[in-house]
């Protein structure tokens, strides 16, 4: 019997309730667990369509009721682990396709075991599926991905749920009228390149080089305050970089100043809002781990400035995106021989805020102590870009 096979044979052999430990999951990947993650957008979930999404390396299983309400299981029959995506959804619950055990699609737990009969004392109701909190807003279908459910492949106790779990995020919008798109680019890395690469301030003149934006030959130096906020930092509100044509032209129709604020918040949220007047543009970013080495930026603008069409300004995000996915898709060739990296001052201080976040919101998880923040007050950048 080779090594495999026999490790099947024992997690069988471990019987009733048993948890079967999954093999190198606990290697850590550096993803943060009990944060909401965009896992589809809602538009790819239509009827009784059940679509699957992976996010944090757990693979999921979306789709929405018949009431309307999205949900997400983990993608794995609690019996023998088939996914559950192979099996049929009628609007309420979830079929295997396996031996068609049935589960409740909201709430995960087990309705009905074909094979039982009134001799079998099995509590069907005690069975749940991996599930997670979903919610849909701003188009997309989101997942709060709990730690604890990490390793629920304990069939007898069921899914327990985080006691409280935060809003889903939303994105500001300041008319009732408005346009909204979504762009979406995956990178072949690990979640934390694709972050630091999306605050980086100084790759636009060299990456972003487009005859609508700005050239290698309109860097200077610009200085920016920052200020900590919550999970995060803000870049306070300023006027924005000059030699950018759109911001002209804003400046031009509303003959007011412009501000632009720009928010980063763990885990892996980028806000901007721009505001002239009663104009107004407004934008996420998140960067989500899928696996160790692969993560998706979504993106997601809005805004009610009347000289901007939507498909203007996918052709513009579109080029952007693509220009940091190029440049990431040749970072990902280098950092296979594992080289060593730096990260310089002031340039990337943010990366540098970034992981410290990161690394004290991990410690202040672990120690049961408020979290501390790497900033101690405002400061202000220096760079040329
Ligand atoms: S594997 Fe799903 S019902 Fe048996
Ligand atoms: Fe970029």
């Amino acid at each position: 019997m080779d090594k495999k096979m026999s490790e099947a044979v024992r997690t069988i052999l471990q019987g009733d309730g048993a948890v079967a430990e999954e093999p190198g999951r606990e290697a850590d990947a550096g993803f943060l667990w009990d944060f909401w993650y965009p896992a589809v957008r809602s538009s790819v979930i239509r009827g009784n369509k059940l679509v699957t999404a992976m996010l944090l390396e757990v693979p999921l299983v979306l789709g929405r009721t018949a009431e309307g309400r999205a949900f997400a299981m983990r993608d794995s029959c609690p019996h023998r682990g088939i996914p559950l995506s192979y099996g049929h959804f009628d609007g309420t619950t979830v079929e295997c396709s396996y031996h068609g055990w049935r589960f409740d699609a909201c709430t995960a737990r087990c309705v009905e075991i074909p094979s039982l009969t009134s001799q079998d004392k099995l509590k069907v109701e005690r069975i749940f599926a991996g599930h997670y909190p979903c919610e849909e807003r701003d188009g997309y279908v989101w997942v709060y991905m709990t730690s604890r459910d990490r390793k629920a492949v304990d069939n007898s106790a069921g899914t327990r749920l985080p006691e409280q779990v935060p809003a889903a995020p939303s994105l500001p919008v300041f008319s009732k009228k408005y346009k909204i798109t979504h762009l979406e680019c995956e990178l072949p890395s690990h979640v934390d390149q694709g972050i630091i690469g999306l605050m980086d301030p100084a790759h636009g003149p060299f990456v972003h080089q487009s005859w609508f934006w700005r050239s290698k030959h309109s860097i200077h130096e610009k200085q920016k305050q920052f200020e900590p906020i919550p999970y995060g930092f803000r870049m306070s509100p300023h006027s924005p970089s000059s030699n950018s044509a759109p911001y002209q032209l804003l400046k031009r129709i509303t003959g007011e100043g412009v501000t632009t604020t720009i928010d980063f918040v763990l885990p892996n949220m980028r806000l901007e809002e721009i505001h002239s007047g009663k104009m107004w543009f407004s934008s996420r970013a998140t960067v989500t781990p899928v696996r160790r080495d692969l993560c998706r930026i979504d993106f997601v603008a809005a805004w009610n400035l009347p000289f901007l069409p939507a498909f203007l300004f996918r052709v513009f995000g579109q080029t952007f995106l693509r220009q940091d996915q190029e440049t990431m898709i040749r970072q990902a060739e280098g950092l296979k021989h594992d080289p060593k990296l730096m990260l310089i001052d002031d340039a990337d201080r943010p990366a540098k805020w970034y992981f410290g976040l990161k690394a004290n919101l991990l410690e202040a998880r672990r120690t049961g102590v408020a979290m501390e923040h790497p900033m101690t007050g405002p400061v202000t950048l220096h760079w040329r870009s």
